[in-house]
């Protein structure tokens, strides 16, 4: 399939990406209601109305679309199809599953993505478990991965080895804090909250290190489990992997973690084994994004490809230093919000 100036359509995308995966992504529509692709998967919390089924393929567009220049994202939000449509992008691929609306500002796909001529590409469990880099970065080689641990698809368990370098909870935590560039991260909001006159700031990624919550930085590594707690990753999943892999010193949750006072960290702390929280669900985009849009880009050397990063920062009410919109945003609210006026017509 091609078109336009580079030659290359939406439809190359997906062969790419179906290459990447090894033949995981929906390529023929009937996939989605036939139940033949593994990796179409309903997530549900069953709040009516909320679930989301995901189909690693053309999500919206035209196959036959002409391609140039493609974003590779996370999570789908307006803020990103806002960018997307700045640097007009044609394509938008992203990790996670998108849901109409909910990941389009409000409004259905149909009304927003047409009006800046995007389409759309999830790809989510289809992406998972195709390359060893989240256990690299975490200092182990992967020995075994099953991607569906205890039955639950997406529940992902890496048995891994320490890497020759790696002796201690310390060197792991070292190791994530290097690759990551985590100083850079620290440099930029020290300048954010300078420049912005907010002390208080804080940002997803450094609000969230790496660190350990049981054993000490000089806590020998070698044999590791290595698993992510928001994928349905169980106390008894945890005691079953224990089971068999007895030789295991040292266990790493990243992605999503856990507090200090969970049953797992109790768990490692009766058994004397190490618990490290790694790297946090913020910089995914590093961690996978940026391995999916270098292969888009060895394999598609026609297109521009661009990676999409979020930064998330928080900051109290009290401390947002911008006076203008202060002003703006107390007026709004004590005048309109809050004041409760006899119902009147709507003035925005
Ligand atoms: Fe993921
Ligand atoms: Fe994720």
């Amino acid at each position: 399939m091609t078109a336009g100036k580079t030659g290359i359509a939406v439809a190359d995308v997906l062969e790419a990406l179906n290459r990447i995966s090894k033949g995981r992504m929906v390529m023929d529509w009937n996939e989605v209601t036939s139940g033949t692709n593994p990796y179409v998967v309903m997530k549900t919390s069953n709040i009516p109305g909320k679930s989301v089924i995901e189909i690693p393929g053309l999500v919206f567009g035209d196959k036959h679309k002409p391609v140039a220049r493609v974003g590779v994202g996370m999570t789908l939000t307006e803020s990103v199809i806002e960018l997307a449509s700045a640097m007009k992008l044609d394509l938008i691929v992203v990790h996670h599953p998108v849901a109409d609306a909910a990941s389009s500002g409000g409004v259905p796909f149909a009304d927003y993505l047409p009006l800046y001529d995007l389409a759309l590409i999830e790809m989510h469990e289809a992406f998972h478990g195709l390359h060893p880099g989240m256990t690299l970065l975490h200092g182990h080689r992967k020995l075994t991965t099953d991607i569906c641990f205890g039955g639950i698809p997406g529940n992902v368990l890496h048995k891994g080895i320490a890497l020759p370098e790696v002796q201690t909870a310390g060197d792991i935590l070292a190791r994530i804090n290097r690759m990551m560039g985590r100083d850079i991260d620290v440099d930029l909001l020290e300048a954010e909250r300078a420049i912005r006159g907010e002390t208080t700031l804080q940002e997803a990624t450094l609000a969230n290190p790496a660190k350990l919550l049981s054993g000490g930085p000089d806590s020998p590594v070698k044999h590791v489990l290595h698993f992510f707690p928001h994928t349905g990753f169980s106390v008894g999943h945890l005691e079953t992997a224990l089971r068999m892999y007895p030789e295991t010193d040292t266990i790493i949750a990243s992605i999503s973690r856990v507090r200090e006072d969970h049953p797992f960290v109790a768990l490692a702390r009766e058994r004397g084994l190490t618990f490290i929280v790694g790297n946090s669900h913020s910089v995914e985009i590093m961690e996978n994004g940026l391995p999916l849009a270098y292969a888009l880009e060895l394999l598609l050397p026609g297109i521009e490809v661009f990676l999409l990063r979020e930064r998330i920062t928080a900051v109290p009410l009290k401390d947002i230093a911008h006076s203008r919109m202060v002003e703006y945003g107390k007026q709004m609210a004590e005048t309109h919000l809050v004041s409760m006026p006899p119902r009147a017509v709507q003035t925005y």
